[in-house]
């Protein structure tokens, strides 16, 4: 897809389709008025008829319409005025481009950017467009045989501003949005790869993959390697599988050499099956989205490259399968970890926290400015959250502030749990320094304080994104969160710098 903006009168564009919006009842936005101006009151007429409401999610697609340049007008029902917010703003760019790649044009003019939106500017309501269009867009038919083609699909879509002087600002957005859209569909298709492809290999294929397109610094450590530094408990979680286990890691240079990096470590177990505590078989399916934590690391990744973001930033994946084999973990087996402290194995599918544990271990050896994991951790926290927020824990208020409000800017956003010391106990074990489970209740929580006991030496927060991740039913599919709000985060960072 080709963006563009533009600033200009909606009657004079000569485009396939213009884009603009109705409120709810029967009002026309600005840029409609104008071009009913045009047209010597031909939308007016329409919407007295009753013919378009403003209904959100209502269309009326208009040909040769008197007065204007374009082949067609597009009016998008955008509900009632008053309640016309981010939720309805982003609702109403994705009718359009849904409606523009059915229609029969190759190209858009969207005036849908040029409406107020409640405290959001014109970088926002133009960052978002972008993602939301991309996201609109976005198919995963790499396995099917037959792609479903759209006949004559939209190739360009341009968004207008109201003024000149907001051209410049919002050029710049699109390219953010762009590069956000980017990320997300990396992270998406990743996760939407079946587990029989998407393995541990293939996932440092594709980081391979990611730092020779944007020259970033890469290791990957073998099995091997792992052994050599005492990572026990991830390989306790890979000895049940017969997929060799690694461990990523990507470097990207945009800050000065000696800027400490933002770390970021995503969770990449490719298929979950619970290991010998097996997992029931209904849904057991979805367990392919548990490297969704890995997959949203590389892709925001992507995005941060892409953007040229000036800071410095890394990002760390363990990856392996967690299956039942002859060499998995039996329930009460006790490792040691990297850090030493020894854990009792009580549930094998808590397996997650086995493999973050030596990851986090691993991250102090590069004096991190602060460490962001992200995993698809517990199904507690789909309890506890459902699937519009992600669980958000840490051991610094600053930094969880700042992973909040990008959630709220990027509308990828999160909730904070308590990270409270009175519920380390619930992680006691008789037979060693801890247990890998803390019983039923908080398990989001004691989770989180079972990740905290190797995160004492930085800045730290945790993403649940067990709810947030994917969709299931029947659109199951990846969202690409938390890709959004942990590329606002980052360039909220950098920005702060310069
Ligand atoms: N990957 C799962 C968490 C999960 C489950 C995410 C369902 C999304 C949907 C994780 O490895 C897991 O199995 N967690 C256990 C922890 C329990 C054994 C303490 C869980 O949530 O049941
Ligand atoms: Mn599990
Ligand atoms: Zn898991």
């Amino acid at each position: 897809m080709e963006f563009s903006i533009k600033s200009g009168s909606p009657e004079k564009q000569r485009s396939a389709c213009v884009v603009v919006g109705v409120f709810e009842p029967r009002k026309l936005s600005m840029p409609a008025e104008v071009v009913d101006k045009a047209a010597s009151g031909y939308l007016g007429d329409l919407l007295r008829r009753g013919d378009m409401e403003g209904k959100a999610g209502s269309t009326l697609l208009l040909h040769n319409v008197p007065g204007t340049e374009a082949d067609r007008v597009l009016l998008i029902g955008l509900g009632k005025e008053k309640e016309f917010r981010e939720k309805e703003y982003r609702s109403a760019v994705a009718t359009a481009v849904r409606t523009l790649n059915e229609t029969g044009g190759f190209d858009g003019t969207i005036y849908l950017t040029e409406l107020a939106v409640k405290k959001r500017d014109v970088a926002w309501r133009v960052r978002q467009a972008a993602m939301v269009a991309l996201e609109t867009l976005y198919r995963f038919d790499q396995m099917k045989s037959k792609k479903d083609e759209v006949r004559r699909p939209l190739r360009k879509l341009t968004f207008c501003v109201e003024r000149r002087n907001e051209l410049e600002t919002a050029e710049r957005a699109l390219a953010e949005g762009e590069a956000i859209a980017a990320g997300i569909a990396m992270t998406k298709n990743l996760a939407n790869l079946p587990a029989n492809i998407c393995t541990p290999t293939y996932l440092a294929e594709q980081a391979q993959a990611l730092a020779a397109e944007y020259g970033l610094g890469i290791e990957v450590l073998e099995r091997a390697d792992m052994e050599k530094l005492g990572m026990n408990t991830l390989l306790s979680v890979a000895r049940g599988s017969h997929q060799p286990p690694k461990f990523i890691i990507l470097k990207y240079a945009g800050g000065m050499p000696d800027d400490k990096p933002v770390v970021l470590v995503g969770k990449g177990i490719t298929f979950d099956t619970g290991g010998i505590s097996l997992k029931p078989a209904p849904e057991m399916d979805e367990m392919k989205y548990d490297m969704s934590g890995a997959a949203s690391v590389f892709g925001t990744m992507k995005a941060a490259a892409q953007m040229k973001l000036p800071l410095n930033l890394v990002v760390v994946v363990p990856t392996t399968e967690n299956m039942p084999g002859g060499g998995a973990s039996r329930p009460g087996d006790i490792v040691a970890s990297m850090s030493g402290q020894t854990i009792e194995i009580l549930n094998t599918d808590a397996e997650g926290r086995l493999i973050l544990c030596d990851a986090l271990t691993y991250v102090e050896r590069l004096e991190p400015a602060c460490v962001v994991d992200v995993a698809t951790l517990t199904g507690a926290c789909v309890i506890a959250l459902g699937h519009v927020v992600t669980g958000l824990l840490a051991n610094h208020d600053g930094l969880a502030r700042e992973l909040l409000d990008a959630g709220q800017e990027a509308y990828d956003r999160a909730w904070q749990l308590p990270l409270w010391e009175d519920y380390q106990e619930q992680l006691q074990s008789n037979f060693a320094d801890m247990a890998n489970i803390g019983g039923r209740p908080a398990g989001t929580i004691t989770a989180a304080c079972f990740l905290s006991r190797f995160a004492k030496k930085f800045d730290w927060a945790h993403l649940d994104i067990a709810g947030t991740a994917w969709k299931s039913g029947k659109e199951k599919g990846a969202t690409g969160r938390p890709v959004p709000q942990l590329t606002h985060f980052l360039m909220a960072r950098a920005a702060a710098k310069a």
